[in-house]
């Protein structure tokens, strides 16, 4: 499956049939979402839910009885966000969306639908130490000290929004925390195999959202998701346990590998759960899940209502066709920022295509995927003594000489043309020429893994199609070692030159620190933004590639029909694996500055990052190039620094309201957009995007809060880049006082640079000696 979820709007016509009739059948009803904006005053939950019905009422005739109306109703946001989503024909929403009141009407566009082409299927690795990662020896002791100032995470209660969870994991045993924080205001949601008794001091809070999926699909295939907070999948357990599983000794990918302790970034946090991601019906459950635009908002308004701190969001969607005011993950988190809740968001795995980071809203922490210094080693001995470097995570017994074949030299005649010749695609081998034998083919996947087995071989060799220098492990069920693709030649070679060619495969052995890390998992989403370029997105990069936690025992490892392996830890890739990494340190954060808005939380972790790996040149991306801000943000988080970072700077919510201005948006109907509306670049980011400079030069103006200490002196230093000059005015900034602020204003003026799109990109810092904030810049003129 991959691991970032597409979400999904379908057109519902399934939906009209069971409506009585008093719908005509050529009208198309989809599912609509209505926005109001914030709930202001006192009101029953019945007369909000009559004035959402109102709405419905006047756009049908008046002969139209109140049931028939409520029964086009599929939610009505009753807590913090005022709206609706309802079964509507195109002319209905856009006839509401005319009416006093409504801020935004919204509906999936079928072609949101995401193919999921990359399969990120199950990998093997340690979380243990991923969070120290590049922060050295002396820091790793500083990334404790953190951990035990945040009281591991123990008052902050954070929501995962996902698959659901597996209650019984060890990750989520609560032996030895003390009691749930009384501002704590949500529920345990009973439903199929949950029951209150699965909350516990760990797990706070647990909710189902099925509606609009209803609404969508018709019900719930019971046979393949449990109506209930229950997770089938493992995504939502792998991500929940990622952000505050318990330390667990002794857990290990099947297979054995990478055994240690498994732990979450914040150990003791709270975790409340909410589930909106459900299988696409009549698919295989390997395929991603799909989570209703519609259900998300509902899991916002409650998890708003229910006090959390932080929302950790792995879910995604196409970022070309989602504008902010079309998002529901956008808006709510808008909301939530309103109420100081920290809102942290996987990137994509659409990379390395450019322009394809999603959930760019600059008030969501936008996370991208990188590598960790961690590898499944599984050498190729071949018989003229080379070795070929290899990797895999399914155990391999012997360490025995086996004959060494091409797929393409054993197939059955009549099987494969040319272009599908030696991919080992099912039934091509013939089982006379296979047995006994190590296979070569020519791709890497599940699929020619398991018709080497069919073959009767005794193990395949799977190399990558590409230059890639990462790869992504997979728990295959049979003995498998996935090569680099100029090993992969290199075997051919070998095969081709000798008549009797051999091959020992050596067992896999997990190795830390033999490569330099971290570099950009090759699916992560790049920027420019969609959106809006202005804002720089992502906003930083953490772990995704390899990365071990909970799985759901409902699932295997594969997620596949052959595969009846029950794992309780198991391997995964994606964006959706660092941003729980990124929502455990913003827990840490905010368990130590509670003062702290979102935005100083998001500069903390942003002007700490390091754009440098853990041998102090640059992070690279799996082509082997330097990676740039687009692919990592700020850079690599370093959590134990974000605790101190100095300067910060700080926006608030009135500050995302004048940016929206400046789209041409407001989301709020309490609020008037100036006649002056400031540039988007304006915001005060921790991060500079300039998409067209427009003319010879440009200024933008930032202001930096002093979080340090008092009587601080901050000097500056730029990397200009390539084609601009930055100036940068004052020079210096003086504070006498813990929380002053300071404005300085950044000019770039092009010099001798073509007038194109391409992005050049810098950087500038202020630093007292102690403290280093760094920002990255990124610029572009236009023709
Ligand atoms: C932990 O708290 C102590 C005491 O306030 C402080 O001196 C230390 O710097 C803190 N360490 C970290 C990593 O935050
Ligand atoms: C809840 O579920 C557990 C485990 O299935 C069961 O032992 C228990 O009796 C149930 N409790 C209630 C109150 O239904
Ligand atoms: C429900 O799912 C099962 C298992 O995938 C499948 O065999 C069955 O046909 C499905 N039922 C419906 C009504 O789609
Ligand atoms: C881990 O497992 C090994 C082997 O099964 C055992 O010897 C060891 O005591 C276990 N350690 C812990 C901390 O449970
Ligand atoms: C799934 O398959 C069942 C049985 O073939 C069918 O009745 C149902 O309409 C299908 N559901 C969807 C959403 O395609
Ligand atoms: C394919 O055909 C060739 C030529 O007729 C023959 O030599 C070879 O053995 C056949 N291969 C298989 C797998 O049957
Ligand atoms: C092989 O690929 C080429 C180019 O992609 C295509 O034109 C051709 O039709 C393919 N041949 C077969 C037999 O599929
Ligand atoms: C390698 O190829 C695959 C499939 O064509 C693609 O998805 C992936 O992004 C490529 N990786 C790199 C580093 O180019
Ligand atoms: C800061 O400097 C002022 C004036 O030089 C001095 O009075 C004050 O004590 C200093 N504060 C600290 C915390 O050093
Ligand atoms: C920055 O520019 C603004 C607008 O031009 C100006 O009002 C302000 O004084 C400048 N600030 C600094 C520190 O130069």
């Amino acid at each position: 499956m991959n691991s970032h979820y597409s979400i999904l709007f379908l057109f519902s016509l399934f939906v009209i049939m069971s409506l009585d009739g008093f719908v005509s059948c050529s009208e198309e009803r989809k599912v609509y979402v209505v926005y109001l904006g914030e709930h202001n005053g006192e009101k029953t939950m019945k007369e909000i839910e009559d004035h959402h019905c109102s709405f419905l009422h006047s756009v049908k005739s008046t002969a139209t009885s109140k049931e028939d109306v409520k029964s086009l109703l599929v939610h009505s946001y009753k807590n913090v966000i005022n709206g609706f989503s309802a079964l509507l024909t195109p002319q209905e929403a856009d006839m509401i969306s005319g009416m006093e009141g409504v801020i935004s009407v919204f509906h999936s566009d079928p072609y949101n639908i995401k193919p999921h082409t990359t399969r990120s299927w199950d990998f093997v690795s340690l979380l243990e130490g991923t969070l120290s990662l590049l922060e050295g020896t002396s820091l790793i002791n500083s990334r404790e000290e953190l951990l035990q100032n945040a009281s591991y995470g123990e008052d902050i209660i954070v929501g995962v929004m996902d698959s659901g969870v597996w209650p019984e994991s060890s990750s989520f045993n609560d032996e030895g925390m003390g009691p749930v924080p009384k501002s704590w205001k949500g529920i345990c949601q009973e439903g199929v195999a949950f029951n209150v008794s699965h909350c516990n001091r760990k797990l706070i809070g647990a909710r189902y959202y099925l509606k609009g999926y209803e609404a969508h699909f018709g019900p719930l295939n019971e046979t393949r998701d449990f109506r209930s907070p229950r997770d089938v999948d493992g995504h939502g357990t792998h991500t929940a346990s990622t952000v505050g599983g318990r330390r667990v000794a002794n857990a290990s990918a099947i297979g054995g590998f990478a055994t240690g302790t498994a732990t979450g970034g914040a150990p003791n946090v709270r975790l409340a759960i909410y589930k909106v991601c459900w299988p696409i019906p009549n698919r295989s459950l390997a395929e991603a899940n799909i989570c209703p635009f519609d259900d998300i908002f509902a899991a916002f308004d409650d998890a708003i209502a229910d006090g959390v701190h932080v929302l950790s969001i792995s879910l995604g969607y196409i970022p070309e066709t989602t504008y902010y005011t079309q998002d529901t993950i956008a808006i709510g988190s808008l909301n939530a920022v309103k109420k100081n809740i920290v809102v942290a968001c996987s990137a994509g795995n659409d990379g390395p295509t450019p322009s394809t980071v999603g959930n760019v809203a600059p008030w969501i922490i936008t996370v991208g995927a990188s590598s960790i210094d961690r590898v499944f080693s599984s050498p190729i001995m071949l018989g003229n003594g080379m070795i070929v470097e290899g990797q895999t995570v399914t155990p391999i017994k012997k360490r025995r000489l086996h004959p060494l074949v091409y797929a393409g030299d054993v197939e059955i005649n009549g099987t494969t043309t040319s272009n599908t010749s030696g991919l080992c695609l099912p039934g091509t081998l013939s089982r006379n020429l296979v047995r006994g034998k190590v296979v070569l083919c020519g791709i890497d996947g599940i699929v020619a893994s398991m018709e080497v087995k069919r073959a009767g071989g005794v193990a395949a060799i799977l190399p990558l199609t590409n230059t890639s220098t990462e790869i992504q492990v997979t728990p295959f069920l049979y003995p498998t070692t996935v090569a680099f693709l100029d090993g992969g030649i290199t075997i051919l070679t070998y095969i081709q030159s000798e008549k009797n060619p051999t091959a020992t495969l050596l067992p896999g052995k997990t190795l830390i620190g033999t490569k330099p890390a971290p570099v950009m998992a090759p699916l992560t989403s790049k920027g420019p933004n969609r959106i809006d370029p202005n804002i720089l997105k992502p906003d930083i990069t953490a772990p995704g590639l390899n990365i071990l936690a909970a799985w759901s025992e409902a699932s295997s490892p594969l997620k596949l029909p052959e595969d009846r392996r029950v794992v309780e830890y198991n391997l995964q890739t994606g964006t959706s694996m660092s941003c729980p990494h990124v929502s455990a340190v913003i827990a840490l954060l905010k368990s130590v500055h509670p003062d702290w808005s979102s935005a100083a939380i998001r500069s903390a972790l942003m002007t700490t990052s390091t754009p440098n790996n853990m041998i102090g040149t640059p992070i690279t991306n799996a082509a082997g190039n330097d990676a740039n801000p687009f692919e990592y943000g700020a850079g690599h988080f370093r959590p134990s620094r974000a605790v101190d970072p100095g300067l910060v700077y700080d926006a608030t919510y009135t500050d995302y309201l004048l940016y929206l201005c400046s789209q041409n948006i407001n989301l709020d109907s309490s609020f008037s957009c100036p006649e002056k509306v400031p540039e988007a670049s304006n915001l005060n980011h921790p991060s500079l995007a300039i998409a067209n400079i427009r003319g010879s030069s440009r200024t933008v103006t930032r202001v930096v809060t002093n979080v340090g200490k008092d009587n601080s002196t901050y000097v500056l230093a730029v990397r200009s880049p390539p084609g601009y000059v930055v100036d940068i005015v004052p020079k210096t900034l003086h504070f006498n006082k813990l929380g002053e602020k300071r404005q300085f204003n950044i000019t770039l003026t092009t010099q001798n640079v073509e007038m194109t799109n391409e992005f050049s990109f810098g950087w500038y810092t202020w630093s007292d000696g102690v403290h280093v904030v760094r920002s990255p810049i990124a610029v572009s003129s236009s023709a």
